[in-house]
């Protein structure tokens, strides 16, 4: 069986006093949880200070995106060998908000895929449709386009190490989450690309996540999904008594 995985994207929020107090809270409360793997993303200069917090607990620490490049004259970027060196063991990757606001493509989602596998980062994925993509029927062109693009030239070997998030845009920050019986139909084929790309031990070890409006009320419906292997969460993970919540019932249902 996969292995639930809850992450908390705090996006561009929290300070650095506010993000301890929530991390420090969060660890007293979910010391018992065993199952299921609990991921923190803070902004950059709250890694290594959260790392610290985290370090011994079992919690796994992710950055919110990263560059291609080893290292050079780019100024405002951050490269896997600083991520790493400050404690991060997961980067999230071509989350919506990077391909709307900061013209993130599938290109350079593939350039900086490929860079965190191969400095030993796992990469949380992001993939998913617009509203407008959804109502015209382009759900699945849309996510075979991602994964095909974001994908291009991963090994097998390689491919094995991501973790996927379906994140409908739509979803994203608007109290409006997908059913899931929505999420579950593009799961499963999601797991259809890769048993055709890959093979079926692939397409069923696969970790997918789905984000968009996860909160405390809707967790126990989406989580008790066999085919939902955990959440991307936004706004309820800066929420200690939200998140705490969401991770439990992720760890009941692992
Ligand atoms: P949300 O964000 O939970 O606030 O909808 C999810 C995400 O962007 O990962």
């Amino acid at each position: 069986m996969r292995k639930k995985i809850i992450a908390g994207n705090w996006k561009m929020n929290m300070d650095l006093p506010a993000g301890i107090t929530l991390a420090e809270s969060l660890l007293e409360k979910l010391t018992d949880v065993r199952k299921c793997d609990v991921i923190f993303c803070p902004p950059f200069p709250l890694l290594n200070p959260i790392y610290e917090i985290i370090r011994n607990s079992g919690f796994g620490l992710g950055a919110q995106n990263l560059f291609w490049e080893e290292n050079g004259a780019f100024t405002g970027e951050i490269s896997a060998k600083i991520l790493l060196s400050v404690g991060c063991q997961y980067v999230i990757i071509g989350h919506s908000e990077r391909r709307k606001y900061f013209s993130e493509t599938n290109k350079t989602v593939n350039y900086r895929i490929k860079k965190a596998l191969q400095s030993g980062l796992i990469p949380i994925v992001c993939i998913g449709e617009t509203l407008d993509e959804r109502q015209t029927d382009q759900t699945e062109f849309v996510i075979h386009t991602q994964m095909q693009q974001g994908l291009h030239g991963l090994s097998r070997r390689e491919i094995a190490n991501i973790i996927i998030a379906y994140e409908p845009v739509w979803a994203i920050g608007t109290g409006k989450n997908a059913t899931p019986d929505q999420v579950i139909d593009v799961h499963q084929y999601i797991r259809k690309l890769l048993r055709q790309w890959y093979d079926d031990h692939l397409s069923n070890s696969i970790r997918i996540q789905y984000g968009g409006s996860v909160n405390e009320e809707n967790a126990e419906e989406l989580l008790s999904q066999p085919d939902i292997d955990g959440a991307l969460i936004g706004g309820a993970s800066l929420n200690e008594n939200k998140f705490e919540k969401i991770v439990l019932i992720g760890e009941l249902n692992s």
